[in-house]
């Protein structure tokens, strides 16, 4: 097999894309991808400050090593979630890529900082499946450290499988909301939100994978052990089946998405958030998700302790 480029020696086959590439090819053309999918959709520029959420898996330490070389004034931002061995590899494997590529990183530890709640203890607490409660914690936590640090974007290594499974969620149960939002790139519709973006949203997982061991970077191989059972993961399979039987499926589902319907939902009226009276983040309510769901730990904490033993 030979490389497309070159025609040295191919060492990666994409089907999706119906090339193959050598080990510099490749991670020229993965580097291309990005900065085009950053490029097509007005993502951010060079001299915006960008924050990229690393949760230390091959996607988000992929993107922080592209972003760094592409030249973009980049800073990590760890959340610290608790969940026990997982969370403290995750943690030590992102300090050892930022301290390797002398790039600057910012953690937030839930356990210490943020009211002291980890996941284990909101989704024991509330009895809410902790991927969740976790959802929720993690995209208030990223906002708060996006908002506080002065950054222009929030960066997250949702990859195209990740978007093509949501998309599939999405659809399969008509969330028209979701459907409205769920774009690479999402301006800034609150004082209180920066701009989020997600470069990797038309390079599938297999690539990252491809581009973070040919870049030597040292990744946690292990997904989270509440990922057991996810849907999510059921999404995955089934699109990863309809891809082996047509490559270039995923591709198409969530860049067609993205052309042809998405505007359609975007274009439907929606309600405006208005300030949580608590944090002052973007709420629907009289709080936001982040704050009704500490508010209902501390109910139902507060309900624990006063029932008889
Ligand atoms: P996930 O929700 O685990 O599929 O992760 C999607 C993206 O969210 C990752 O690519 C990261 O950019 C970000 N992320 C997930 N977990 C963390 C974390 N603990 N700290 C910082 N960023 C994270
Ligand atoms: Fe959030 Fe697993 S990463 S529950
Ligand atoms: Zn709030």
């Amino acid at each position: 097999m030979k490389c497309v480029r070159c025609r040295g020696r191919a060492e990666v086959q994409l089907r999706a894309h119906n090339a193959a590439y050598c080990r510099p090819c490749f991670v020229f053309v993965f580097r291309r991808q990005v900065e085009r999918a950053i490029d097509s959709e007005a993502m951010f520029s060079h001299g915006e400050r960008l924050l990229i959420a690393v949760s230390g898996g091959k996607d988000s330490l992929a993107l922080w090593d592209v972003l760094a070389d592409l030249g973009h004034d980049t800073t990590g931002l760890y959340v610290g979630l608790g969940i026990g061995a997982y969370s403290e590899l995750s943690h030590a494997k992102v300090v050892a890529f930022a301290e390797r590529r002398g790039l600057p990183l910012r953690v937030v530890m839930l356990d210490e900082h943020a009211d002291g709640l980890g996941v284990p203890t909101v989704a024991g607490r509330t009895r809410r499946p902790p991927c969740s409660a976790c959802g929720t914690m993690k995209r208030h936590w990223f906002d708060a450290a996006a908002i506080e640090g002065g950054f222009d974007v929030l960066a997250t290594g949702h990859n195209l499988d990740d978007e093509a499974a949501r998309l599939l969620g999405n659809v399969i149960h008509w969330e028209m909301d979701h459907l409205a939002r769920q774009r690479p790139v999402l301006a800034a519709t609150h004082p209180r939100f920066v701009r989020k973006v997600k470069p990797l949203f038309l390079t599938s997982e297999y690539e990252t994978a491809v581009y973070a061991f040919m870049r030597g970077i040292d990744y946690v191989v292990d997904e989270c052990p509440n990922a057991a059972g996810a849907t999510q993961l059921v999404y995955k399979d089934v699109l990863n089946r309809l891809e082996a039987a047509s490559p270039g499926s995923k591709l198409a589902f969530v860049k067609e998405f993205q052309r042809t319907a998405q505007p359609a939902f975007a274009a439907a009226p929606r309600d405006t958030p208005h300030d949580c009276e608590r944090c002052g983040m973007p709420a629907y309510g009289t709080l936001c998700a982040y704050c009704r769901l500490v508010d209902e730990v501390e109910r139902k904490t507060a309900a624990h302790a006063g029932a008889p033993a």
